[in-house]
């Protein structure tokens, strides 16, 4: 396996991407990680990644002391090269004259180990401020550009390699051929890391973690935590106990339909528990929506803990912690601003007393739906754009009632059907519709009305950290809004949400 020293970069989670594109397991863990931790399993190459720093910061993060201790390769990318070569010359970085951001020709010298099966000039991505003013002797250079003489560079008797540009990013043209030569070439490493042998190892490790001792699961009808669910299935059998909840905020025929999936499709051992009436009346006049997140989160757990009371066998809760959840818990930055508090992240209180499985939480989203095909979930499900667990609540942009909700759960039915009906469902990201706490004059027949707006979004994504609203077809947008406005009564009034994250975010609270 491989270990990210993060430094920082807004493209760190990239370079694990890539790594795993290749099989091969990689770990981010912040640059000053005591690396003692890993003796046990030392890994087989350090990549250390860019940085927003200059070497030359008063503070600036530096080399980890241990970053030499097991003899394998090294390869530095951009702040990560620069402070290798500071460590050798203090003050050989500098600020350079034409800083160089976005593409570049990259002018290969030596064609062996990192840059082998690589054109003698091919197009890189850069984004540096700082340049290597004067190269420590140790190194050689193995590539420049016209900007800058030192573009990558190899230590002469060291494994070690430093490159000045981005390989992880798809702007640069060969960086996945340069990251392959570097893990299979240099570090020996070969792609063995699949789905099928994750599910293997982690088969495994659930069985030994839990032993003997019941296993409680929170489904959400969404693909982590059905994975997740199914895994530990796999690990257990019936020592698991599933449980979905209805809480009264989930879409159209969605509890029936899931559950039906879960008990005849996948043969989950899980029970349907109906707690709408304690949601709504909890939410009852709550609108600020960090509010409802909050009761909501609450409930759920006062839900799975009256589940299990009095039943000492349930020592463990399995939950979908997914990775990008945990790398941003271990930034060396701090955590950053609560943006929106999902509620799934590692809400558990203290009381209750029962220690995490979550064998998911090295995984990337695609990843977990890669592993979800291999365990025989069928795609349909796997495919299921993500819903958030405050589900419908936090779509209903006021207090939450039973009539507002039953308005928007069939808008919501006509917008997604209609999106499955004409194929454009697997196009976008996520869909979703919200209610407006706007009323508005219309005439409908001869007659004003003064209804609800109701707001529809549609987003392309890969990972949901970022989104762009999605061009969906007018023809298409102007037949849904007909529908709804048609068969909905208390709707007069559809609008599209033509907004990016940033700055705006998926959900609207
Ligand atoms: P935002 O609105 O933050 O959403 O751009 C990004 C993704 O997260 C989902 N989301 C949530 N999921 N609990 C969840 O389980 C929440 O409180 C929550 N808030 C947003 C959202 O649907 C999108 O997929």
């Amino acid at each position: 396996w491989i270990i990210i020293l993060d430094y920082g970069s807004q493209y760190t989670q990239l370079i694990a991407r890539r790594i795993r594109e290749l099989n091969i397991y990689c770990e981010i863990h912040p640059f000053n990680k005591e690396l003692s931790a890993f003796a046990d399993q030392p890994p087989k190459g350090i990549i250390m990644s860019g940085g927003p720093s200059s070497v030359n910061d008063e503070g600036a993060p530096g080399l980890n002391s241990g970053l030499f201790e097991w003899d394998v390769p090294i390869l530095g990318i951009c702040y990560g090269l620069q402070i290798l070569a500071h460590n050798k010359i203090p003050g050989c970085v500098e600020q350079a004259d034409h800083r160089e951001f976005g593409r570049s020709e990259l002018i290969v010298d030596d064609a062996t180990d990192l840059f082998r099966n690589i054109p003698q000039e091919s197009v890189v991505w850069m984004s540096h401020g700082d340049h290597i003013k004067k190269l420590p002797r140790e190194y050689e250079i193995i590539a420049h550009t016209d900007n800058a003489r030192v573009a990558a560079v190899r230590h002469r008797e060291q494994q070690i390699f430093g490159v000045q540009f981005h390989p992880e990013v798809v702007h640069t043209v060969y960086g996945q051929q340069i990251l392959e030569n570097f893990a299979y070439e240099i570090c020996h490493l070969e792609g063995t890391w699949t789905a099928r042998s994750f599910i293997e190892s982690t088969v495994k490790e659930i069985r030994e973690k839990v032993g003997d001792h019941r296993v409680l699961c929170g489904l959400s009808g969404g693909v982590d935590s059905t994975v997740v669910a199914t895994l530990v299935h796999q690990a257990i059998g019936d020592q698991l106990q599933c449980i979905f909840v209805d809480n009264g905020l989930l879409r159209k025929n969605e509890f029936r339909d899931v559950l039906d999936i879960y008990e005849e499709e996948l043969n989950l051992p899980v029970r349907g528990i109906d707690a709408t009436d304690r949601f709504l009346a909890e939410l009852r006049g709550v609108i600020d929506p960090e509010q409802k997140r909050k009761i909501i989160g609450n409930i759920f757990i006062n839900v799975f803990d009256d589940a299990i009371a009095g039943d000492n066998d349930f020592k463990f809760l399995a939950q979908g912690t997914l990775y990008p959840d945990v790398i941003e818990s271990i930034s060396f930055k701090g955590p950053s601003a609560t943006i929106k508090s999902h509620h799934n992240v590692g809400g558990l209180p203290e009381e209750m007393n029962l220690a995490l499985v979550e064998p998911v939480r090295e995984l990337f989203k695609d990843e977990v739906r890669n592993v979800g095909r291999e365990l025989g979930i069928p795609d349909h499900f796997i495919k299921r754009h993500p819903f958030p667990g405050p589900g419908l609540g936090i779509r209903i942009l006021s207090d939450v009632t039973k009539e507002k909700l039953a308005l928007l759960r069939e808008v919501d039915d006509i917008f997604i059907g209609e999106l499955r009906k004409q194929d454009l469902y697997d196009d976008v990201w996520q869909a979703l519709a919200v209610l407006l706490p706007v009323q508005s004059v219309g005439v409908m027949g001869d007659e004003r009305t003064y209804e609800f707006t109701a707001g529809l979004r549609a987003v392309t994504s890969v990972d949901g950290m970022t989104a762009d609203w999605a061009h969906l077809p007018h023809p298409f947008l102007a037949h849904v809004s007909n529908r709804i406005i048609n068969e909905v009564r208390g709707i007069n009034r559809v609008v599209y949400d033509v907004s990016s994250k940033p700055p705006s975010t998926i959900e609207w609270e």
